[in-house]
């Protein structure tokens, strides 16, 4: 117990390979070292991360902050394996991203990423149901059985009843919450969520957080969130703050306090 009464300062020189590894004592799903990436416009070349670091632990809930332009969307693409590096290492589960071939890399995204974005990409023409059990499809689940895991998800979020409606009769939440079911119905290891809350009214944006809360803390989903709403990085565990293409900052919430909690008793 005493073990895990550790300050952050006390971490980094405790040998531990990352804060998650330090907290949970288990190796990160996402392990990123010194990621630089630039973008060649063709009149000029732009360095949009320059030298990252950045590792999540299994059933963490992180927010990543920082302002407009700061690198943070291209972040999320890199470590999601969308977008290549030019420098420095990320690996996914212990296995290197770099040395995955592409096919190797679409797998991996299609079984153990899920994606939440602002815009909610469903597909008009295809209702709740269809629109969530698209991504088992691809991966190649039987019709019937991509159908029922299809539903069982459309139950965790909340929307059972709306699973035969499209995207066109139900509310900007609704809609965010079917993208939510199609982000786990294929039990992914990590959701990456870029400004899930952006286009939705704030009081949608808090059942929506109170969602993706309850399906970290319940089910032990792990979630990146990259956000501008600062409500949404106070309920997180960790605010990971970037600015001008580097970590600017690190704020732990109660996932630390928990641990401490725990470790007093
Ligand atoms: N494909 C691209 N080609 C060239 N430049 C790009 C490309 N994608 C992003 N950039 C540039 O990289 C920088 C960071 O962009 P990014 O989208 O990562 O920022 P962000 O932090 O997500 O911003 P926002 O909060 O507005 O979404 C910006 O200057 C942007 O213009
Ligand atoms: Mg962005």
């Amino acid at each position: 117990m005493v073990q895990l009464r550790m300050s952050r300062k006390q971490h980094a020189s405790n040998g531990f390979e990352s804060y998650g590894e330090a907290l949970l004592g288990v190796p990160p799903i996402i392990d990123a070292r010194q990621v630089v990436k630039t973008y060649d416009t063709g009149t000029d070349r732009v360095t949009v991360l320059k030298g990252v670091d950045f590792s999540v632990a299994p059933g963490e809930m992180v927010a990543v902050m920082g302002p407009s332009g700061c690198g943070k969307t291209t972040l999320l693409n890199c470590l999601s394996g969308l977008d290549n590096v030019d420098s420095g290492t990320i690996a996914l589960d212990g296995a290197d991203l770099a040395r995955m071939s592409d096919r190797q890399r679409t797998d991996y995204r299609a079984r153990k990423m899920g994606f939440i974005f602002q815009v909610y990409n469903l597909l008009p023409v295809l209702s709740a149901v269809e629109n969530v059990e698209l991504p088992l499809l691809v991966a190649g689940v039987r019709p019937r059985q991509a159908r029922k895991q299809a539903h069982e998800a459309l139950e965790r979020v909340g929307l059972g009843k709306w699973a035969n409606h499209r995207p066109a009769r139900l509310s900007g939440g609704q809609r965010q919450r079917v993208t939510i079911a199609r982000a786990l119905v294929t039990n992914p290891t990590i959701v990456w969520a870029d400004e899930p809350t952006g286009a939705l009214d704030s009081k949608t944006a808090v059942e929506i957080m109170n969602l993706m809360r309850e399906l970290n803390r319940r089910d032990g989903l792990t979630f990146v969130i990259v956000t501008h709403d600062p409500g949404i990085g106070d309920r997180c565990d960790r605010i990971v703050r970037m600015r001008d293409g580097q970590i600017a900052g690190v704020v732990n919430h109660d996932a630390l306090a928990e641990v401490d909690a725990v470790a007093t008793d």
